[in-house]
């Protein structure tokens, strides 16, 4: 088949699976969907957070022999650990308190469609043995049964995660990883494919403008630039919000510059503004000597405020004190999203910490992903913090 008919092809299957992108990476991944789709073999979608995962796993779904079944998708990240089994597997009544019933699980649901398994990174090691068997012949058995069952069911799974490091660190069987990596679609950031995001602007402000009957009055090149030139941590998804947002407050303007400043001021550039931190790429090996460096430094901070308590006999100000930090490479990195917290004599430790997930709940708009990585725990313990401390 000739170039041009494979282009006209795909520009085709994007306008019917609602993909956006026209740079040479996004080409690619389109390319791949077409490839795997008409299969049943296991897909792993990695990016980072908002880059599309969820869309690409819906366009393979979509784009399958299974699109009449339907997708079943599941946050692995977001069940707590002591259900994850009985979720994913189902179980049989009684088989511990509270089982009243019997109950399919997640797999038994998507029999004859597709699974999707966001954030598998999340998965507890003991459940990923199960999940690896049913990966390679369908078999699985219910919590508190004896009974083999087989599902006909096609996985597609994601992760914002390094699986490669959850290897490494051993919080993911390699065999597992092996099995999975083996169609592996990379997502990539949205600042790795800058060409794309005049294309999604423009996508996403006719979209929200005829939905809320809102008229688009365009925007200048200036605008348009600083759109392009933006970091974009949360991805496509945070320029979609910052798009709406636009839209609904600079309602009948043209938009210019200094209107767009205004939603991405805060937040972190590509160096036009001078006093926020710069995000520089890392490779892996500078990314494990800064967590090493950080680590190192934390201990010392945590020494010394624990030597300034006892000196000082608990009134001192305990900050929680994790700065821009120059690494060893002399790149300059991000503060960590933590703020100083004001140590009165007897706030506790547990109060300290409430008082963060507060401030980063708040931060990120109750967005729990975020904030969880934020504060550099997992979402599941966030989740598990929230309840415990009464937040919801
Ligand atoms: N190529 C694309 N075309 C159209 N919309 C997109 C594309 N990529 C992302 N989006 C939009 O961006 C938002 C985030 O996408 P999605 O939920 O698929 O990201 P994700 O990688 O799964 O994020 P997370 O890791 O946070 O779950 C959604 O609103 C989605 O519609
Ligand atoms: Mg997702």
């Amino acid at each position: 088949m000739r170039d041009g008919d494979t282009g006209v092809e795909r520009m085709a299957f994007q306008e019917e699976h609602n993909i956006i992108g026209e740079s040479l990476e996004m080409q690619e991944i389109v390319q791949v969907i077409q490839q795997v789709a008409p299969t049943d073999i296991t897909v792993l979608v990695t990016g980072e957070s908002g880059v599309g995962k969820e869309v690409v796993a819906q366009a393979i779904h979509a784009a399958s022999r299974r699109t009449k079944k339907q997708m079943v998708t599941v946050n692995c990240g977001a069940i707590p650990e002591g259900i994850i089994e009985s979720e994913l597997f189902g179980h049989e009544k009684g088989s511990f308190t509270g089982a009243s019933d019997s109950r399919k699980g997640y797999f038994e649901l998507a029999d004859g469609g597709t699974i999707f398994l966001d954030e598998i990174g999340e998965l507890p090691t003991g459940t990923q043995v199960k999940f690896l068997r049913i990966l390679e012949n369908g078999e699985f058995m219910r919590v508190g049964s004896s009974t083999t069952k087989k599902v006909d069911v096609r996985v597609i799974a994601a992760t914002n995660k390094d699986l490669e490091h959850e290897v490494y660190t051993k919080h993911f069987r390699p065999d597992l990883f092996y099995r999975l990596r083996s169609v592996n679609v990379r997502i990539p950031s949205l600042r790795e494919r800058r060409d794309d995001v005049s294309l999604f602007f423009a996508r996403f402000a006719k979209d929200f403008g005829e939905k809320n009957n809102i008229t688009f009055l365009g925007i200048s090149d200036e605008a348009m630039g600083l759109l392009t030139q933006y970091y974009w941590p949360g991805n496509v998804r945070e320029l979609r919000n910052v798009v709406e947002s636009m839209l609904v407050i600079e309602n009948g303007r043209r938009l210019t510059a200094d209107d767009v400043r205004k939603y991405l001021k805060g937040s972190h550039t590509n160096g036009d503004e001078r006093n926020l931190p710069v995000y520089i790429p890392k490779s892996a090996e500078s990314a494990e000597r800064e967590l090493i460096y950080r680590a190192l430094v934390d201990l010392k901070t945590d020494i010394m405020d624990m030597k300034n308590l006892l000196i000082n006999g608990g009134a001192s100000t305990a900050l929680v004190r994790r700065e821009t930090i120059s690494g060893a490479s002399g790149e300059i990195h991000d503060k960590a999203f933590v703020h100083p917290v004001p140590s009165e004599e007897g706030v506790s430790l547990e109060e300290m910490e409430r008082k963060m997930i507060i401030g980063s709940l708040q931060k990120y708009e109750g967005n729990r992903r975020l904030a969880a990585q934020s504060l550099k725990i997992s979402e599941r313990t966030l989740y598990r913090k929230i309840k415990e401390y009464g937040l919801q």
